[in-house]
């Protein structure tokens, strides 16, 4: 099959009325959130989780009431994680008996009504972001006393069969006791239904029989509705149990290989045959070892490699090329997997050993040319599978650097042949380049997190590759009488996966048609044919009793979507503006939010006449990657650490901000650190230090991402521009990532990255390090570093941008303020109640500062001043909403007119 199997994932949250994790950009006119004791005013009362899925196809309603006890308005906040595999299709708020419904539009006209909102001063928020499998979805609402709202949410998304099951790993934490609580999966597989189970994670004995499930024939159902006495976590507790995954996994009977599904004009074809017997496979795996790999994620990676040897046949061929700079090949040729070639392998793997540059390249194009040679040589067998399996945790830096030459040798040189899949290693991979490569060479490009479990994902993709049954499998429909024909030529078919292909049945008059299906197995070929008759009226609407009628079309349309936008990604100019016209005409037409489209949800504020205006996106991944953002914030606590990092974590000695931008305030107090992030747009200026007294200003203007693809709007922002005022000096500075300018008595000196300098005058020292950073020293006691992020110059999504450090700061006087500023005199905060997350790695706690409650997330951010390529990792609390009830005031209230702003 083209594409490998995903595994799916609906994770929800239901609203919390205490504050939660989730990022509103934008402006906005704060009403004080309330923390901590609001706990009890915000009550929950409902919430009702329903799928139905008909022949793979989900839709799903997540239904949430709520009621304001307290005399005062408070604000309640919904909050979903869904799979990112799903498009939402609806939400709606109801407050007051009034529906405010989401409206979905193109994205570049939803965005001109938020900016639109902006600048009229009306509040204006946007609600989402990425974790792991799952995306964000988050909207909160001012409800007022003795007030009722209800929030509905829809999403729908095909279910993939994986490993021989289809399933909803559904992660269920309501942060609070719920008088009726509720989850509810109906199933309608006309194959018929062979297994349905459930699991939960945080079952106990007292909450098993709040589980029910059954199936018969061709209906499923599962059920979960816990009292509230059932959801306390100890008799008398306030606290809920009910904080873990929900998991429902379900097949099909295979009595066929193939079933299709008929209605209303459109069809749906899901084959996925027998058991076979598996076809050999000749694998090269090209393997970075470049310098950033050191540490765990070798480990892991070798640990994967072990088991993926254990688990080769005999019949398969295999090699490693493993590279930095250099490319070091195990074998001269493709061997076969023979107990001693893979002990040999083992004793290969086991002295893997980090070093040097990465240059992906020479590498893949290595692999090819084995393969060539194998195939000319006749060293694997004709009847086989050809996989190159690059894995790789950076972006290439040595030998040929540019995406796209890189792309096209490798398909110039695959030429269809071959099948390579791109595994990204953490976070400092160039995803996109990695998912082009892959999807233009037939295969799929899959992340892997920097996380504990990282070997058990390497070892989970290859498992979905392990075993291919058919190859080339050709699926033909009489093409008189068919129509908009998914993706209907598959090069693998992978034993426990399925292959789905949708389209429209043009001929009314059809009473039947054939689809024949032919492949090459592992001997011989292989032939299928499917007749398939078309159902009357009466039967379709006695079906439709029982299943939502329009599921084939909406299907296909999902499916015609997904594989426009794959397709997309990698389709030259003049195809591409084709291409998204159709995924952005039906995304509009079936009314799913994609990457093309955005959900506007006009929602009414507090203060008469205002309003905010929502906006919910489709994320696109790669959109996060290099630089985290608040959700996909890379995380380990700092107790974690045992064995050998490559980058050890360490406790900050300076204030700073750096990246999109994250900063960081240091307590030395408490050998600990706390961090946040602003998300603003490109062009807003944010003011870091103001000292009034001193006459110091230092002002930083945020920049975005290159544009790629005006379709594709990235919220990544950096300091492009710093500029620093000292007025009793008479000093201005700017410093770009070009120049450092420096204007004193009118006169003006500029100093370029590319030399190293020094100025020295009364009261004021500058020393440039060439393409590393500038330092600014003010006398004693005001030090600043700023630092170069230099990315390569055809980076196809990155600038080049500005980290601003404080090396010493005790100058500054008891009034100075900003972003940075308002911290140098010292922070006091207090931890309490730690516990764990969906990923372990980022534990959520309670901080007590200033008088407030938040919730922080346990997160690390990095220094990049002794490390320029990975920078040292500095764990911190992380503090939501832009660093809400942490920053005096509101994030907004930094935002300067000029970069030489400075308050008289
Ligand atoms: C969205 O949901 C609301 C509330 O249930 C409903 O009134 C509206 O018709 C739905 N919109 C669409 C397009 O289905
Ligand atoms: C729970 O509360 C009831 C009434 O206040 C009390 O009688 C009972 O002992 C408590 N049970 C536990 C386990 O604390
Ligand atoms: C074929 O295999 C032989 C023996 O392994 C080797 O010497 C020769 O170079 C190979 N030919 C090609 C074209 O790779
Ligand atoms: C895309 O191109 C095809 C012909 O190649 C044309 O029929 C179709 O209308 C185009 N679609 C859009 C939305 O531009
Ligand atoms: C500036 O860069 C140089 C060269 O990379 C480095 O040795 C030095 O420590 C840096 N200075 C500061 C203050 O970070």
């Amino acid at each position: 099959m083209g594409r490998l199997l995903l595994s799916f994932t609906l994770l929800f949250y239901t609203f919390s009325p205490i504050n939660s994790d989730f990022v509103i950009e934008g402006i906005r006119n704060i009403q004080k959130r309330s923390t901590g004791k609001s706990v009890n005013d915000i009550e929950v009362y409902s919430v009702i989780i329903s799928s139905q899925v008909t022949s793979r196809f989900a839709h799903n309603v997540i239904t949430s009431r709520a009621v304001n006890r307290a005399d005062t308005s408070k604000e309640a906040i919904f909050n979903v994680d869904l799979p990112k595999t799903a498009f939402i299709t609806n939400f709606s708020m109801i407050i007051d008996g009034v529906t405010y419904p989401g409206e979905i539009k193109e994205k570049e006209a939803a965005k001109k009504q938020y900016d639109k909102a902006v600048s009229r001063g009306q509040t204006a928020g946007l609600v989402r972001a990425s974790g792991r499998k799952t995306e964000k979805f988050t909207v909160s609402v001012n409800v007022a006393p003795e007030s009722k709202v209800t929030f509905e949410l829809v999403y729908e998304e095909m279910l993939k069969r994986h490993l021989g099951k289809y399933e909803m790993f559904i992660k269920v934490q309501p942060k609070t006791l719920i008088r009726k609580y509720q989850i509810e999966v109906n199933i309608h597989e006309p194959q018929g239904i062979s297994f349905l189970d459930t699991q939960a994670s945080f079952l106990t004995n007292n909450l098993k029989p709040a589980i029910e499930k059954s199936f018969s024939g061709e209906k499923g159902h599962v059920s979960f509705k816990p009292t509230i006495d059932q959801q306390r976590s100890c008799a008398n507790c306030t606290s809920t149990l009910l904080d873990g995954d929900f998991t429902v996994t379900y097949d099909v009977n295979r009595e066929t290989p193939g079933n299709i599904q008929v209605v209303n004009g459109y069809f749906v074809h899901f084959f996925a045959p027998p058991k076979l017997t598996c076809v050999p496979k000749n694998v090269i795996y090209v393997i970075d070892r470049s310098g950033s790999m050191w540490g765990r994620k070798m480990d892991q990676t070798k640990d994967a490699l072990y088991q993926i040897l254990k688990d080769t046949s005999e019949h398969d061929h295999f090699n490693f090329i493993v590279f930095d700079n250099n490319i070091i090949q195990w074998k001269d040729s493709l061997v076969k997997a023979t107990p001693e070639n893979l002990e040999d392998a083992r004793k290969f793997v086991r002295s893997i050993f980090p070093r040097g540059w990465t240059n992906i390249n020479d590498p893949v194009l290595k692999a090819v040319d084995l393969l060539n040679k194998a195939h000319e040589n006749k060293t694997v067998p004709e009847r086989s599978v050809s996989l190159i399996v690059l894995l790789t945790d950076g972006e290439a830096n040595s030998g040929e650097s540019n995406p796209s030459k890189i792309q096209e040798n490798v398909r110039k040189a695959i030429q269809a042949k071959y099948t390579l899949y791109s595994l990204g290693f953490g976070h400092g991979v160039d995803f996109p380049f990695l998912e082009k490569l892959a999807l233009e060479n037939s295969g799929i490009a899959r992340r892997i997190y920097e996380d504990s479990d990282a070997h058990l994902q390497l070892q989970g993709f290859y498992n979905e590759i392990a075993n291919p049954t058919l190859i080339n499998i050709e699926m033909q429909y009489p093409e008189n009488a068919i129509a908009d024909l998914t993706e209907n030529n598959f090069k693998h078919y992978f034993e426990g996966s399925e292959i789905v292909v949708a389209g429209r049945v043009t001929d009314n008059d059809l009473n039947s048609f054939t689809v024949d299906i032919n492949a090459e197995g592992a001997d011989e070929p292989k032939k299928y044919t499917e007749n398939v008759p078309l159902p009357s009226m009466d039967d379709v609407s006695k079906k439709q009793q029982y299943i939502f009628g329009d599921f084939t079309e909406r299907l296909w349309a999902y499916l015609t979507i997904q594989q426009l936008l794959e397709k997309r990604l990698y389709a030259d100019p003049s195809e591409k503006a084709n291409l998204t016209a159709q995924a952005l005409q039906l995304s509009l037409k079936f009314k799913f939010v994609t990457p093309l489209t955005s959900m506007v949800v006009t929602k009414p504020e507090e203060k008469e006449k205002e309003e905010e205006i929502l906006i919910a996106d489709k994320l696109v991944d790669g959109q996060d990657r290099f630089f985290s953002n608040p959700a996909s914030l890379q995380s380990y606590p700092s107790y974690q650490s045992t064995s050998n990092y490559a980058y050890p974590s360490y406790q900050s000695t300076t204030n700073f901000v750096d990246s999109d931008p994250h900063f960081v305030i240091n307590v030395p107090e408490k050998s600990d650190a706390l961090c946040f992030n602003i998300q603003e747009k490109p062009g807003v200026i944010l003011n870091l230090i103001e000292d009034r007294q001193l006459g110091i200003a230092v002002n930083g203007e945020l920049i975005g991402n290159k544009k790629t693809d005006k379709n594709v709007i990235s919220r990544e922002t950096y300091f492009g521009r710093i500029g620093i005022v000292n007025r009793a000096l008479k000093i201005i500075i700017e410093v770009t990532t070009e120049k450092v300018t420096v204007l004193n008595h009118k006169n003006r000196e500029t100093f370029l990255w590319q030399k190293t300098a020094s100025l020295s005058e009364e009261g004021f020292n500058l020393e440039v390090i060439k393409r590393s950073n500038v330092t600014f020293s003010f006398g004693e006691g005001a030090t600043f570093v700023i630092i170069l992020h230099e990315v390569w110059k055809n980076h196809p999504v990155h600038r080049d941008f500005l980290g601003f450090y404080t090396l010493d700061e005790h100058k500054f006087s008891e009034g100075v303020h900003g972003l940075l500023g308002q911290f140098f005199h010292g922070i006091d905060f207090e931890i309490s109640n730690v516990h764990k997350t969906d990923n372990p790695d980022k534990p959520d706690a309670t901080m007590k500062v200033k008088n407030k409650l938040l919730t922080v997330t346990r997160g690390v951010q990095k220094d990049y001043r002794k490390d320029y390529k990975n920078g040292i990792k500095v764990p911190c609390w992380f503090v939501h909403f832009n660093g809400e009830g942490l920053i005096d005031g509101t994030h907004a209230d930094y935002i300067v007119p000029d970069i030489f702003s400075i308050a008289y």
